[in-house]
Order: C-alpha cells, then structure tokens, then sequence
C-alpha cells in the first residue's frame, strides 16, 4: 500500500467574507446567518490540523462579495504545474475567477483556460487516482468538459453523472485515500460512473445515505491522516483497520454553504500522466520492433 502521491501543499481562503448570500445548492438558506467568528475559529482549526499532518498551506487573499472563494476546490483543476481555472455555472461565482488566475499566474503556474462555454467547477469535480481524473457532471460542470479537460491536464479524464442533486460536486461523493483505496458513495452516481469507479479503485469502501449525507467524502488525505468534517463511527472503524489516523474537524459554519473540508482546499501538488522531461513510455509497437 502506499500513501497518495499528492496532497502536501494546499490552497486555501481565509473566510473574512464568507456567508450565505445567494443560494446555488440544496443546502444553502439565505435565512441561515452565518457566525463569522466561529467559522474563522473552524478554518483556523483546518488550516493547524493540515500543517500539523505535514501540508503546507498557501494563502489566496478573500473578497468583498465573493463569498464562496473560501471553496478553493472550485478555482480551477491543477496537474503537473499547470492551472485549468474554472468556468462556473453560476454567475454568482464567476468573478471569482479573475482572483484565482491573478494568484495562479504570480506563483509560477501555466495557466490553461478551458474552450469558451464550457463549464468545470475544478478540483471540486476532479479528483486523481491511480493515473486518471474522475471528473463529475450535471449539476455545476458540463458533460462535454472531459475532452478538453483530458487534452488541457494532459491525463485521462473519465466521466462520472452525479444523480443526487444533494451531492453537486464530485468531492462530496469520492474520496481517494491511497493507491488501492477510496471512500465512495455509488448512489450518487449514473450506471456507468459506477463501472468506472468498480473498474479503478481495488478496495473501495461504499458510504452508506446518511454518511455521504455527512460529507463524510468531504476530506482531506495528507499521507495517513484523514481530516473529516464528521465520522460515523462505521467509517472510523474502518479507516483505522486500514491504519488511517481520523481526525474530524467541525466546519458547521461553511455546510451551511454546501462545503465541508475538502471543498476548503485545492491541492496544488497533482501530478497524473507524463510530466515534461519524462521519456516516453515504450509503446507495444515500439516492444515488438525491438
Ligand atoms: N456554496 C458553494 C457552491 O455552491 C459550495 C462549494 C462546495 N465546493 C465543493 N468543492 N464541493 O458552489
């Protein structure tokens, strides 16, 4: 077994602006008002308990009126150095992307921007494992958005639906943990995301309705650690069987908005598929003419 290979450098937001001010998924009321205080004690909390696992975390300053850019997950999808920023369903969300190109481009990545009119909320709906990107539609991404996504990453990107409207985002329904190993929640997937899905992860641990309903998906991995906005004790058993340290950090103040941890965090060091300078696998052509 061994641990994943990405998830030691995260970017994330400080919530100074963060509130329900529209809403755009099932789990937003405008009515619900947010405690800013306790939602900057629980980012703070995230934010030590990924150092303290061994993340380095980078900073992306908030905005005025921009209350969902605390969801780094949703600026854009990152391989090998290189930035595919977000195109947004909702045009609540959409200035935040002129940010998270000004932050990409003056940290030395290739910014990539995907085809006009075509939408991809990020890393919230693209996640590695072993090779390729599951990449979830419907409800905020585009179904067309995989080709280019694939030809932009420079990795395979495999398609998943996402049936439950409750669970909008790919990150709220799949959670990689290791080489072998993902939390999974099939439900929430059309037949074939399932197939694909059974066809790549070796030991997939399927998430029972209510705890993909406590985002209990929503995590963060940094090597043996899994940070969890909840952890039913069903989930816990296991992933301490598996020899993963559970670590639930409350973020009640930002479910309020639709996002547990993970949504909180973009990792920035994703590297799937061949990276510049790498010799080109041999092809079997090439094998037989040997
Ligand atoms: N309120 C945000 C939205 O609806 C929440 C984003 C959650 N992000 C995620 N990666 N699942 O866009």
């Amino acid at each position: 077994m061994s641990e994943l290979p990405w998830g030691r450098r995260f970017l994330m937001c400080p919530p100074e602006h963060f509130g329900v001010l529209y809403e755009i998924n099932p789990w937003m009321h405008r009515e619900v008002a947010v405690d800013l205080d306790r939602a900057r004690h629980q980012w703070g909390e995230l934010v030590a308990t990924l150092v303290e696992a061994g993340a380095e975390v980078e900073l992306l300053d908030s905005q005025p009126e921009l209350p969902d850019l605390v969801f780094t997950a949703n600026a854009g999808t990152v391989n090998n150095g290189r930035y595919v920023p977000s195109r947004f369903r909702h045009p609540n969300r959409q200035p935040e992307v002129d940010h998270d190109i000004a932050w990409f481009t003056e940290h030395g990545f290739d910014v990539a921007p995907l085809p006009e009119g075509i939408g991809h909320e990020g890393a919230g709906d693209a996640l590695p494992f072993r090779g390729v990107f599951l990449s979830g539609y419907r409800s905020r991404s585009d179904a067309g958005a995989h080709g280019p996504l694939s030809a932009l990453l420079g990795a395979p990107v495999r398609p998943i639906e996402l049936v439950d409207e409750r669970l909008y985002h790919l990150d709220l329904t799949f959670c990689p943990l290791d080489d072998r190993r993902a939390l999974v929640a099939p439900h929430a997937w059309d037949s074939y995301g399932r197939k694909v899905v059974e066809a790549l992860v070796p030991e997939p641990f399927v998430l029972e309705d209510d705890e993909m309903l406590a985002f209990c998906a929503n995590s963060v991995v940094v090597g043996t650690t899994v940070v969890m906005p909840a952890c039913p004790p069903r989930v816990g058993r296991q992933l301490e069987r598996w020899g993963f340290d559970v670590v639930p950090v409350d973020v009640s103040e930002f479910l309020k908005a639709g996002g547990g941890c993970r949504c909180l965090t973009l990792a920035l060091d994703v590297s799937v598929g061949p990276q510049a300078g790498d010799a080109p696998p041999p092809s079997s052509e090439s094998e037989a003419a040997r």
